[in-house]
């Protein structure tokens, strides 16, 4: 693939933090030591303090039945293991989606079949129809962008044909104050507290349902788990992503010709297989701390995405998005693809990093083999999308100077 659609450029002023944020990231990193002294010296409190914490967070996303994992791939496999998906079985998913999903569908040996998108980048339910199969067990549904699917249509096509929905829900978070949430829809949900995502709790995730037995295998499932997280692991190689960025910004370029931090990403060989972890008791603590801060930045990064769409009209991706009721992971515009590469580049050189996912997955070598046929939507799509920074802690001020500098480059030769 040509490099120019492989990766955006990196800024050489500005921060990849502006585009995934993690803004009290020193204050978290003291708690940890805190949290992790606690565990010898005060071990019952340490207990306390983990469970009141899980408790909080439970009646927070308030799912009768819902289990913690150390992360949403985690969850994913989980999610399929308590569908009992196994090797003679096909999954779902759309085409233009993040590689970690269907290396979850890998995992557990499934087939992975994708269907092509429709004009909001979500799944083709016409596509959908004509990929279901008797083998087909379950539909992975993944709200790119935060852009929530309609869940009742897929709901229908799935139980015509007797096949679960996996309601993945690591791009979404719900407007607290939505009527209806988005996990009451299919069989299953699941949620990521990763570092890209609306909530970072150092990389959690959890699974949840509404049904009783469905509950019941899932339980069984997620009690066979063993292995603990690392979660210092977790923080240094966070660390070094960010720091990779950083030394590309500060070392003269020759040092640093083999740092191109996208690139290793751009093929992927092989598939990653998941081995669900335990979440550990402070990615519970600091989801629960991180849900009571969050709808205030919920409410300044709604308000950023808003002034974005004010500045940008047309160019952006579904600018009706906001109004459904979740808000934007990835505020997207829409470019013409000879020039995304120039636009991003230009924006580099004003030290704002942008991003765009995804690159179809049946362009990389581990998952072309799953091509089936043409995706005529997502050819079109995938090479127009072009993602910029708008989340909290990002200040209006910011915002739209942002805007102000696409705006430029957009109307630029
Ligand atoms: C739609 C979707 N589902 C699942 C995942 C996996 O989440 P995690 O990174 O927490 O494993 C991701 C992101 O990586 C995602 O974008």
């Amino acid at each position: 693939m040509d490099d120019s659609f492989a990766y955006a450029p990196i800024a050489r002023r500005g921060t990849i933090g502006e585009l995934y944020p993690w803004p009290h990231w020193m204050k978290e990193i003291f708690q940890f030591v805190w949290f992790s002294f606690l565990r010898y010296i005060r071990p019952r409190y340490y207990m306390h303090l983990a469970y009141s914490a899980q408790r909080a967070v439970e009646e927070n996303i308030n799912l009768p039945f819902i289990y913690f994992l150390d992360s949403g791939r985690s969850a994913l496999v989980c999610a399929l293991r308590a569908l009992g998906v196994g090797a003679a079985d096909e999954v779902i998913l759309s085409s233009f989606n993040c590689p970690a999903v269907i290396d979850a569908i890998c995992s557990v040996g499934a087939t992975p079949v994708f269907v092509d998108v429709n004009n909001r980048g979500g799944i083709n339910v016409d596509d959908l129809e004509r990929r279901i199969t008797f083998r087909t067990k379950a539909l992975l549904v993944t709200h790119i962008y935060g852009i929530v699917e309609d869940l009742s249509v897929l709901q229908a096509i799935a139980t015509k044909h007797h096949c679960a929905i996996i309601n993945d829900l690591a791009q979404t978070f719900e407007l607290l104050n939505s009527p209806k949430r988005l996990h009451e829809n299919g069989d299953i949900s699941i949620y990521s507290f990763g570092a890209e995502k609306h909530i970072h709790a150092w990389g959690g995730g959890s699974i949840g349902t509404h049904d009783a037995e469905l509950s019941k295998k899932i339980q069984e499932v997620v009690l066979s788990i063993s292995i603990e997280t690392h979660l210092a692991r977790y923080c240094l190689e966070r660390f070094l992503y960010y720091i990779r960025f950083y030394l590309y910004r500060t070392l003269p370029r020759v040092l640093i010709l083999n740092l191109h931090t996208h690139k290793s990403s751009t093929d992927i060989v092989v598939h990653e297989q998941i081995t669900p972890r335990t979440i550990h008791p402070f990615q519970l603590f600091l989801l629960d701390q991180k849900l009571k801060t969050y709808p205030a930045e919920q409410k300044e990064t709604i308000a950023n995405a808003k002034l974005l769409e004010e500045k940008l009209g047309q160019h952006m991706f579904l600018a009706d998005a906001r109004h459904s009721n979740s808000h934007l992971l990835y505020a997207t515009i829409i470019v013409d693809p000879e020039k995304r590469f120039m636009i991003a580049r230009r924006l580099a050189k004003d030290g704002i990093q942008t991003t765009w996912n995804y690159v179809p997955l049946y362009y990389y070598e581990a998952y072309e083999k799953y091509q089936k046929g043409e995706y005529p939507s997502t050819e079109r799509l995938w090479k127009q999308v072009l993602s910029v920074p708008f989340r909290y802690p990002l200040t209006r001020h910011r915002v739209q100077e942002i805007a102000e500098r696409i705006l430029a480059h957009i109307h630029e030769d």
